[in-house]
């Protein structure tokens, strides 16, 4: 299992309210014990965190608020001694406004080299003051920004972020070197920023208007920007590049892709995971959740490959608040409109904990969100001054943004941050975020940290590496079961009502602590057994 540390929001070493590297080393025994395999940790580059980090200054140095290189060098050698992978987050398909390539190119006349490192375009109409196509960020408003000089540069996400021309082979090169400067630095792997990007039509052609909802995603075939055959081009660079060397490095692609288009990511000489993302996106419905673990399984399949799982990252509202909502109130929407008395916390929590279990006992890799395991929820009430993110401005304050995930985790009961810090952190945290603390956890057996634990050293022991998995007609049709090779059986109830188990079962674990031994499974709640 590899767990994702948000450093900004993980643990602060030095008192600016802000996590940093050294943060993230004094927590070492808590992620061990909590059984970690590795950790996958959000870009922690120069960057002037317009994107919270996702525009990247420089590659090869570390944002002096996280630490330095040899902060990393210390943390990567330190988890290595605890048996812990690290996993670099790499961000190709853009650099920060502030990187020195675009810095050139902004500052060099229309059609000079550096220029095409980016998409850097005259724009429409007798005096160019049109964009050069009708594409939209995926942030909010169109995906082109005019320079001074009156050229149009493109950004798929914030005008601080432009989007590099992945047709250039100097891109390509300086690419393929910073993966190896990681890789000689330690990094055991790579998790891919817009995975499903880089590649761009450079005939630069507009989106049909009749398809204009479609813009923004990778749904329409041969799109301008999605999701793109030339992507796997670059894709097989890389692998060249982790196979050549010793660390036996893997690399995970976020790819935001129709699912059935997932596998071509996965083919042996590409990425060694990718998220099934369509299984995170499904709401608490047993025919959604089994339909999205089904496509998952055969598309990964047909390359020889296993699906890879998430519930909650840094881009979503947490899942212990989707899952508190009743069926059909769309999150994003939700989230900026309310009625937000439509969330029930309580069951949120209780279908998080059957949830957490349902997705480790599938075959594949399974990531987990930093506060997941403490049962944290998306913090929607944030006010509008402190929101960071910066889909709240692009989108003229359509769309929330993300920072309601993005919440600096609460170590113990009390005080300045709860443990995060010694001071103020960068987002508030509500009150309530003392009782969800580790350490207010770590003493209480049925918290949702300890469900984690157990959940986690039972998947080592008991879920087989086999990929095989058996589902069973259940008798109740609002029961998801699912057998592994090897006997242990996995039941979710979606039903109103308690079901039995059957009499011969073994429970390893349950998901509602109190039921553990009463031979039944309770509403909204999953148990192991054999
Ligand atoms: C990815 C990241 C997200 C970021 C975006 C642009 O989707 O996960 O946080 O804003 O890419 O880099």
């Amino acid at each position: 299992m590899i767990y994702q540390v948000y450093v900004r929001s993980f643990a602060d070493s030095d008192g600016d309210g802000t996590g940093d590297i050294n943060g993230i080393r004094s927590r070492l025994p808590y992620l061990a014990d909590l059984g970690v395999d590795g950790l996958w940790v959000n870009p922690w580059y120069t960057s002037p965190l317009h994107d919270g980090g996702y525009d990247v200054a420089d590659y090869r140095e570390i944002n002096p608020i996280y630490g330095t290189l040899q902060d990393a060098r210390d943390l990567i050698r330190e988890a290595h001694a605890a048996d812990i992978k690290v996993i670099v987050d790499l961000v190709p398909n853009h650099t920060s406004a502030q990187h020195e390539w675009f810095q050139e190119a902004i500052q060099s006349p229309p059609n000079h080299p550096s220029r095409n490192r980016y998409h850097i375009r005259p724009g429409k109409g007798t005096d160019g003051s049109e964009p050069p196509t009708n594409w939209l960020s995926v942030f909010g408003g169109p995906a082109w920004e005019r320079l001074p000089d009156g050229e149009w540069y493109l950004h798929l996400f914030d005008h601080t972020q432009p989007d590099l021309n992945w047709a250039n082979p100097e891109v390509q090169d300086e690419f393929r070197d910073i993966f190896r400067f990681w890789l000689a630095l330690g990094a055991d792997g790579f998790r891919v920023d817009v995975a499903h990007g880089l590649a761009k039509d450079m005939s630069f052609p507009d989106i049909p208007t009749e398809t204009e909802e479609l813009l923004v995603t990778a749904k329409l075939r041969n799109h301008p920007f999605w999701d793109r055959d030339d992507v796997h081009t670059y894709i097989r660079q890389w692998r060249e590049v982790l196979d050549a060397s010793p660390n036996n490095s893997m690399m995970v692609a976020e790819a935001w892709v129709a699912p059935e288009r997932v596998h071509l990511y996965l083919r042996p000489d590409e990425y060694h995971q990718s998220f099934a993302f369509n299984f995170l996106e499904s709401s608490w419905n047993p025919e959604e959740l089994t339909t999205s673990i089904q496509k998952a399984l055969d598309d990964a399949g047909s390359v020889g490959a296993v699906p890879t799982w998430a519930l909650s990252n840094h881009d979503v509202v947490r899942h212990a608040t989707r899952y508190g909502l009743p069926e059909g109130v769309e999150w994003r929407k939700w989230l900026l409109e309310g009625p937000h008395d439509l969330l029930d916390a309580d069951l949120g929590q209780r279908r998080a904990r059957a949830a957490i279990m349902l997705m480790l006992a599938l075959p594949g890799s399974a990531y987990l969100y930093q506060g997941e395991e403490l049962g944290l929820p998306e913090v929607w009430d944030l006010p509008e001054e402190v929101l960071d993110d910066p889909v709240w401005e692009q989108s003229g304050h359509t769309t929330k943004g993300r920072d309601g995930c993005r919440v600096p985790l609460p170590w113990t009961a009390n005080g300045p941050s709860f443990g995060f810090g010694a001071g103020p952190p960068w987002l508030p945290q509500p009150a309530y975020f003392g009782n969800l603390s580790a350490a207010n956890q770590a003493l209480d057996p049925e918290s949702m940290l300890q469900l984690y634990r157990s959940a986690l050293r039972l998947r080592r022991a008991l879920v087989p590496a086999s990929d095989e998995i058996e589902w069973l007609v259940p008798h109740h049709p609002k029961v998801v079961a699912f057998r592994r090779a090897g006997g242990l059986q996995c039941w979710v109830n979606f039903s109103r009502g308690e079901i039995a188990l059957p009499d011969e079962a073994t429970v390893q674990l349950m998901s509602d602590p109190a039921e553990t031994d009463t031979g039944k499974l309770p509403p909204d709640a999953c148990v192991w057994f054999n």
